[in-house]
């Protein structure tokens, strides 16, 4: 079942769609890594998610019923939230915030102790938050999200501005949580942020969905260039360039968007042409890279 499903979910301001025609599916359990350059929606998504900002057309299911006014109340108590800035109030104790949100949400000290030791902020409870890191922000917004033992948490950007060590942690924190049985959405505008920890990626650009599925689904399906070593490069590249779009490179002739096919073809022609071929490989193509192409407005 999935714990989000959307359908043709869009928003829009005045004239304008920031968020547009959009198919969600979360499926139960995992970690749903919500990618996308900034501006391009994930937050008004997920404040739609959260019924904090009203679509403009579309439905939402949540744990596998329509999100509707009757219903959000009893949906939306099982869902923990993050989103943008780390609540929190500076002059309070991070113990004194848990507190706050204790007894504004019902919740029992046991449920407010399991998520602090969860974030492993147990011995920073003393601490006015004013004085925390953002790390350490981040991790008491987070139990905050997590005390009431959400089925569904949606972190929007819990990795802005940490640094290496504090986005590992988050990271670690994410994939226990989807061991555990808790369905995690986090939003990120980098990709190396949260690839590794995510099990489906979603990849938003100007509003609109433009991949969702596996990594190794994101990785197969884009076509890395063809990368072809001659000991001829002018002659390599003056017979492709009749057919392919194709860039020298010293002694290499890189050929973009090409097949296993159509590569055997090309080697055979240069060959023929006596273009002397010593080499073929693709090239490493980094899921940053398909990333940046696809951001960039490429298609899949
Ligand atoms: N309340 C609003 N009124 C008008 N435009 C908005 C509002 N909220 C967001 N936007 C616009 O919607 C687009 C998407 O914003 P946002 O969802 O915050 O993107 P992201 O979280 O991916 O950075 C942006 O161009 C932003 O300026
Ligand atoms: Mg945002």
């Amino acid at each position: 079942m999935d714990i989000v499903n959307t359908q043709g979910l869009g928003k829009r301001y005045g004239s304008t769609t920031v968020v547009d025609d959009l198919n969600l599916r979360i499926p139960e359990g995992c970690v749903y890594g919500f990618l996308g350059p900034n501006g391009s929606g994930k937050s008004t998504t997920m404040k739609m998610l959260l019924s904090l900002v009203t679509p403009s057309s579309g439905q939402i299911s949540l744990f596998g019923r329509p999100l509707t006014r009757e219903t959000r109340r009893d949906q939306l108590a099982q869902v923990g939230s993050l989103i943008e800035a780390p609540p929190g109030y500076g002059h309070l104790t991070g113990g004194e915030n848990l507190r706050v949100v204790q007894r504004s949400l019902g919740l029992r000290a046991d449920q407010i102790d399991r998520a602090v030791r969860t974030v492993r902020l147990q011995d920073q409870l003393d601490k006015k938050v004013r004085n925390y890191s953002l790390g350490m922000k981040q991790r008491l917004g987070i139990a905050m999200a997590l005390a009431r033992e959400p089925r569904l948490l949606v972190l929007d950007e819990p990795t802005n501005g940490l640094d290496p060590a504090g986005i590992e942690e988050i990271r670690e924190l994410l994939r226990h949580l989807a061991s555990h049985g808790v369905t995690v959405m986090v939003s990120s505008h980098l990709l190396g942020e949260i690839d590794r920890t995510a099990d489906v990626l979603g990849i938003l650009s100007g509003g609109r969905m433009i991949f969702q599925g596996s990594r190794s689904d994101l990785t197969s399906a884009a076509t890395p260039d063809v990368l072809i070593d001659t000991v001829d490069p002018d002659r390599a590249g003056a017979v492709l360039r009749e057919k392919l779009p194709a860039r020298v490179d010293g002694h290499t002739v890189r050929v973009a968007g090409i097949d296993d096919r159509t590569t055997a073809r090309v080697v055979e022609d240069l060959v023929g042409a006596g273009a002397g071929v010593y080499g073929v490989r693709r090239d490493e193509q980094s899921l940053e890279d398909v990333f940046m192409n696809l951001t960039s407005g490429g298609r899949l």
